[in-house]
């Protein structure tokens, strides 16, 4: 650990692609004086956690059945994170709702990206396939992501940046996920140095939403 560097938490539940994202921008520099300090997730075979061991970065598999409540899972993460000195925790893809003893405890420090345009199709239940399962279903004709801070309402904290995406009338669960995921990338890195370096006032967070197609 090296105590100048930014220490960012990322917390999953699947494939990871947006852990990967910010492991490839940190090396790349597009992410400068930073370090996923670890990567915490709630599925023990999330590919996420593969990635992180390819990567020697430190991983925990926590597992929620040990715990009688959310409170109490939330807890063994707040322990684990309190250990590592977090600046910025990361939901990436993790499929939990944070508890607000979670939230508290790292109050404006945690940010998710969500894959449509909030408030758009965002809410408890609403994550992965569902979300453009929902987006198809509706009609709309764009869609898009969303790195938004996390607050006790869910999907519903201020907006950092949004990324508009076109939905045509040929797309499908897969096309859609896949241009999304696409542009998740690049949104989250933006959206974490914007988090970690910009010093954003929560309150005024909305005066960062940028629409860009
Ligand atoms: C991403 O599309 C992310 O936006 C979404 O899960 C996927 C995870 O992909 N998150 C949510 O739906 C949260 N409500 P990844 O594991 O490849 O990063």
């Amino acid at each position: 650990m090296s105590y100048n560097k930014k220490q960012i938490a990322v917390l999953v539940s699947g494939n990871g692609s947006n852990l990967q994202a910010i492991i490839d921008a940190i090396k790349s520099n597009q992410l400068k004086n930073t370090e996923v300090a670890i990567v915490i997730s709630n599925k023990p075979n999330a590919y996420a956690l593969h990635r992180a061991q390819t990567e020697g970065i430190k991983n925990v598999f926590i597992n929620p059945s040990e715990f009688n409540t959310i409170q109490d899972f939330d807890k063994k993460i707040i322990d684990v994170l309190k250990t590592h000195n977090i600046d910025l925790i990361v939901l990436a893809g993790y499929t939990k709702i944070l508890s607000s003893e979670l939230i508290n405890a790292f109050n404006n420090k945690i940010i998710n990206i969500h894959p449509s345009l909030l408030p758009l199709f965002g809410g408890k239940g609403m994550y992965g396939q569902k979300v453009h399962e929902a987006v198809l279903k509706s009609g709309v004709k764009e869609t898009g992501c969303t790195v938004h801070f996390v607050t006790q309402e869910v999907d519903a904290g201020p907006i950092i940046l949004q990324k508009k995406i076109p939905v045509l009338s040929s797309d499908t669960i897969e096309t859609l996920s896949k241009k999304v995921l696409g542009e998740e990338h690049s949104l989250l890195i933006e959206g974490i140095n914007l988090a970690l370096f910009e010093n954003l006032p929560i309150k005024k967070a909305e005066n960062y939403l940028q629409n860009t197609i």
